[in-house]
């Protein structure tokens, strides 16, 4: 079930990325039995969105969770939606072309010296 995450301490245990809130950032949990398996860290800035980081533990990967996460603030919100990705992560960069987002740039050495895309998801 997808619920919105305000204890940051439990997405900050999941994963070696860290959450830190400001006035425009929202997380997107993914609970098992009241269990969190993944989040989306996304923010709302006017009238776009950037989605920061999405995440899913690893034994639940492949069952639709990170579909799921993105699909719920593409749904709720209409805005053009940005986000920066590694080039090399495939299996992200996948699950964003699936939902309809492209590659507009590419960021150089965006992370330690290897390059970034930015993708963009425009209302359609
Ligand atoms: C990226 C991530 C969130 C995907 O979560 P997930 O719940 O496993 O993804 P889903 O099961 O919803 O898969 C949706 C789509 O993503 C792509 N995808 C997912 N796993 C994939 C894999 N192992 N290989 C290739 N493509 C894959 C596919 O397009 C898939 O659609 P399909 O099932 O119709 O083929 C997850 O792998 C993760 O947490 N990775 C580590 C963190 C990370 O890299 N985050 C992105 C930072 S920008």
């Amino acid at each position: 079930m997808l619920k919105e995450v305000n204890d940051l301490d439990l997405v900050n245990d999941l994963s070696d990325y860290k959450v830190s809130f400001n006035e425009f950032d929202k997380v997107l949990g993914f609970f098992i039995d009241d269990t969190i398996v993944g989040f989306l860290d996304y923010s709302v800035i006017y009238d776009r969105m950037e989605i920061n980081y999405i995440y899913v533990l690893e034994k639940h990967r492949k069952k639709g969770i990170g579909y799921q996460l993105l699909k719920y603030v593409i749904d709720n919100y209409s805005y053009d939606i940005t986000l920066e990705v590694n080039v090399n992560n495939i299996v992200a960069i996948n699950l964003y072309k699936k939902l309809d987002f492209k590659i507009v740039a590419i960021r150089e050495k965006y992370y330690n010296g290897i390059d970034g895309y930015l993708m963009e998801r425009r209302i359609l």
